[in-house]
């Protein structure tokens, strides 16, 4: 049977292998899929071993994305513009392959809470491989503008240099006062139970706001989002599912249907 797995560490959390494998089951792909706990020194070689072992891709997680982007041979577009590479995978010459869905995935859940991504304005907030990785897709997807915002704005404005004029660079207190419709927060902040100190101002066009973390209850910047008026609210859970399928249909050329499972998720979650 065709093997694959998530690479991580830690990795006892990931749902990665729960969605993979309700995905498998509702194509009718046979196929494996594990969670692997690679050493922090030794993410290359728990990849060759799997390799070895007959594995035919992976996904790969936190700590271990930037070092997958070094080691693949050929980089997809994407992976090349997030510097960050989440999934892997031979191809048929026996080259090792790293793609990154991250964004796309971001994108994807995005329309399917029916956000108009078509010349919008987004407020993108925080500078780490997160938001590095959602602004190419964001941009091909129609998005008029970002304004990419980060406590520490240095790490913005480097981040902007690579997107011309269509990504500008602030730091909190100097955010532009133009309507934003969709908020993104792409920080790590909801996971010491903090949210990103910005002017309340921003959020009075908002329509949707949204936050790449995920749990049982609203994060921190949802909660404040929702008190503030924002009309919808969304966690990163669909992300998280949306860009597992995109790494799915990568491998396998199918598509699986992302609504079951971010629903099978959201009950887990709150069970
Ligand atoms: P990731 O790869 O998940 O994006 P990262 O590279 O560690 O993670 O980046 C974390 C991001 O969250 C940074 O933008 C960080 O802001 P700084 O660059 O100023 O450190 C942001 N962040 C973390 N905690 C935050 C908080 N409490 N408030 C605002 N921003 C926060």
């Amino acid at each position: 049977m065709d093997r694959y797995a998530v690479f991580g560490n830690p990795i006892n959390h990931s749902k990665s292998p729960f969605i993979h494998r309700l995905f498998a089951a509702s194509l009718g792909e046979q196929l494996e899929y594990d969670a692997i706990l690679a050493p922090l020194d030794g993410f290359a070689d728990s990849w060759q071993q799997f390799v070895a072992a007959g594995g035919k891709g992976g996904n790969v997680t936190v700590p271990f994305k930037e070092q997958a982007y070094r080691m693949a041979e050929i980089l997809s577009a994407r992976a090349r513009q997030a510097g960050a590479v989440n999934t892997l995978y031979i191809n048929e010459a026996g080259k090792l392959c790293g793609d990154n869905t991250d964004g796309i995935g971001l994108v994807s859940d995005l329309v399917r809470l029916g956000a108009n991504l078509h010349a919008s304005t987004i407020l993108l907030l925080g500078a780490g491989g997160a938001s590095r990785g959602a602004i190419g897709p964001l941009l091909d997807a129609g998005v008029k503008q970002i304004v990419l915002a980060n406590r520490t704005q240095s790490k913005a404005q480097a981040i902007a240099r690579s997107f011309d004029h269509l990504v500008v660079a602030c730091g909190y207190t100097d955010i532009p006062s133009i309507p934003f419709q969709i908020v993104i927060n792409a920080t790590s902040s909801g996971l010491t139970g903090e949210r990103p100190d910005i002017a309340a101002e921003h959020l009075q066009h908002c329509q949707l706001a949204y936050d790449m973390l995920y749990g049982a209850k609203p994060t921190p910047f949802l909660q404040w989002a929702k008190l503030r008026g924002v009309a919808q609210q969304a966690d990163g859970l669909g992300m998280l599912v949306a860009q597992a399928a995109e790494a799915f249909y990568i491998w396998r050329g199918k598509r699986p249907d992302i609504y079951e499972v971010i629903k099978a998720l959201q009950e887990q979650l709150t069970a």
